[in-house]
């Protein structure tokens, strides 16, 4: 495993997906920064971070067989190896907002950015940008539903020891992965589920609020929520809201 430290880059994603394009990269190559002047977060948002604080990386992971039907345990493992290494900070109900926010209560403590190359029917690669915010000490005001480990547990954490963490997580998750153990993940994932069977209020994408509960995660990764009338409907990350 190579680790690349940088003190500043646009994005550790863009770098790596940059360095992909051009060069052969080692497997489980990380990219890890001080801070980003253009870092990205899902759905075309931006990932800003304070300076040195926080947790900023990168990691370049290729697969044989893994199916781009699949792509949701891949999302699951990367999310389930954020999550158990905040766990083992003790960081109080923890939880994993799908498709891979990390919560604890209702606050994001980080934010997960996957992005794959494909080949036909397969996923080839990720590039996997992994945001912690560990030890930020204030948040913009529009960003109400932000913190971060420090301000929940009243200490700094090292950023080196948590990254080995997440590093080695991801490692077992992606031998089960390999090994297809597509049952055992899932189900792990759920348990860790935000709000899941837990009566929520939604907005769908015509800002219409509507009641019903979180029941999993379809086939093609979509949420699948019961409604009050206990059809299920499915919700893609544009079109649900909570
Ligand atoms: C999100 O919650 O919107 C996803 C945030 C992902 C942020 C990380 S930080 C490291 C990597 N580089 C980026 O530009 N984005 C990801």
């Amino acid at each position: 495993m190579k680790i690349i430290k940088l003190n500043a880059i646009d994005s550790t994603n863009t770098f790596l997906k940059n360095m992909v394009s051009k060069v052969v990269v080692d497997d489980f190559t990380v990219v890890v920064t001080k801070t980003q002047t253009k870092g990205r977060g899902q759905m075309n948002s931006d990932w800003v971070v304070e300076e040195g604080k926080n947790l900023t990386f990168s990691v370049f992971s290729s697969f044989i067989g893994l199916k781009v039907e699949h792509h949701k345990y891949l999302n699951f493992c990367v999310s389930l190896s954020v999550f158990e290494a905040l766990e083992a900070l003790e960081l109080p109900n923890l939880s994993v907002k799908w498709p891979n926010d990390i919560l604890s209560g209702n606050k994001k403590l980080g934010g997960i950015l996957i992005e794959n190359t494909l080949k036909g029917s397969n996923i080839v690669s990720s590039v996997i940008g992994i945001g912690i915010n560990v030890n930020q000490n204030s948040f913009p005001n529009n960003l109400p539903n932000a913190s971060s480990v420090k301000k929940i547990l009243g200490r700094e954490f090292d950023l080196d020891v948590l990254l080995e963490n997440i590093l080695k997580n991801l490692k077992g998750y992606f031998n089960l992965l390999e090994r297809k153990e597509y049952n055992l993940l899932e189900e792990a994932y759920l348990k860790v589920l935000y709000k899941k069977n837990v009566p929520t209020m939604f907005k769908n994408s015509q800002n219409t609020l509507f009641m019903g509960k979180i029941i999993g995660v379809s086939k093609s990764g979509n949420l699948q929520i019961e409604l009050e009338n206990e059809t299920i409907q499915e919700f893609g990350l544009k079109e649900v809201s909570f």
